[in-house]
């Protein structure tokens, strides 16, 4: 068997928002990338950034879905020292909607990624996980800690767990080392209006275009909004630092921010004058959500640099370019 290419990953997901700016951070880090996403949300202008800045060879686009036969050809004819598992299916409302479609991307998405590992070499899986996948725990449970048990509440919560569980298992059955990144809410250039965690997409998008803006309930239902280049970090990390096989982090900034000041925060950075349009909560919300993001702290030596006006900031400034174009 042709020996592993130690500075070669493999990025499923990766014309994604998270994706296309992590292949950008691991070719600025000295690392060569393939490049995979079967384009279902994702686009391939994302990725020009990266595309442009990649010397001659370091970058591959491979236009695949992880599920496929091709996808194993792939990492068996690349040998990759890792892989970070981003690909899924990320929309809540599609996974309550067509469970079986969600369950194909994501748990045997995921599957189809560490057998492929398995069988070539592929010494370790980075996978992202969401914060879904702790459903809705007590007051006196948040911030959100690793050890806490709460079932997920919808079937994307429990397809991300699944992955995230098999991702850990095939480290103790098969020595693949895994790394599972609980993301919470990611927020800032190339995210699209749909998904997870959209919501500083979708008021930048309507603020700028001077549209009406819905805040759901009273707005002060709390987030933790974690800019994209610091989730970045903690995954170039994830990829390098010994000590983080076999762990289960929790990603975000440990401050909770309500949707009422997010609006404020996206209406100064866009000079947006107009009062929000108040609609009934919704059901099947979190009411609050923030995560203690000590152990990848210590874990991965890994802190967030940016408060969520400077992220916001980016955002817009992006939104606005991306818009004239
Ligand atoms: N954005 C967030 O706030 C957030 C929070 C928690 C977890 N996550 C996780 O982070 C990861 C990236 O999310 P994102 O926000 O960048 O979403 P995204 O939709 O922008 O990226 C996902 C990418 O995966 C691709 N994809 C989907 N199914 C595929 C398949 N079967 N084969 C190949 N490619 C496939 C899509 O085309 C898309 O480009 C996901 O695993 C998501 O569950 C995101």
């Amino acid at each position: 068997m042709r020996a592993v290419a130690d500075d070669l990953v493999l990025v499923t997901g990766a014309a994604g928002f998270i994706g296309s700016h992590l292949v950008a951070r691991l070719l600025a880090d000295g690392h060569r990338v393939v490049a995979v996403d079967d384009l279902s949300t994702g686009r391939l202008d994302n990725l020009a950034p990266a595309r442009a800045q990649a010397g001659e060879g370091r970058l591959q686009f491979d236009h695949l879905d992880v599920t496929s036969d091709a996808f194993d050809g792939l990492v068996g004819r690349m040998r990759p020292a890792a892989i970070v598992h981003l690909a899924a299916q990320v929309d809540v409302r599609t996974s309550v909607e067509r469970p079986l479609e969600d369950a194909r991307h994501n748990i045997l998405g995921t599957l189809q990624v560490l057998e492929a590992a398995r069988r070539h070499g592929v010494r370790r899986v980075v996978y992202a996980a969401s914060i879904a996948g702790y459903g809705d725990p007590p007051a006196d449970r948040i911030p959100l800690t690793e050890d806490v048990t709460t079932p997920p509440i919808s079937p994307y919560g429990a397809s991300k767990r699944a992955g995230g569980d098999y991702v850990l298992a095939y480290g103790a059955t098969h020595g693949v080392e895994g790394v599972v990144l609980t993301l919470a809410n990611v927020y800032g250039p190339h995210q699209s209006t749909a998904g997870e965690g959209g919501v500083v997409a979708i008021f930048t998008g309507r603020m700028l275009a001077g549209a009406p803006c819905t805040v759901f309930g009273d707005g002060e239902q709390t987030r933790d909004f974690v800019f994209v280049d610091d989730v970045v970090d903690a995954f170039a990390r994830a990829v390098r630092v010994p000590e983080a096989a076999g762990e289960r982090l929790l990603v975000g900034t440990g401050v909770a921010t309500t949707v009422t000041a997010l609006f404020g925060h996206v209406a100064a950075a866009t000079d947006y004058p107009h009062a929000p349009i108040v609609a009934p909560e919704r059901p099947g919300e979190v009411r609050h959500s923030v995560v203690d993001p000590s152990r990848a702290r210590s874990v991965l030596g890994w802190a967030p640099w940016t408060d969520v006006p400077a992220g916001v900031a980016a955002t817009v400034a992006w939104a606005a370019r991306a818009g004239d174009r």
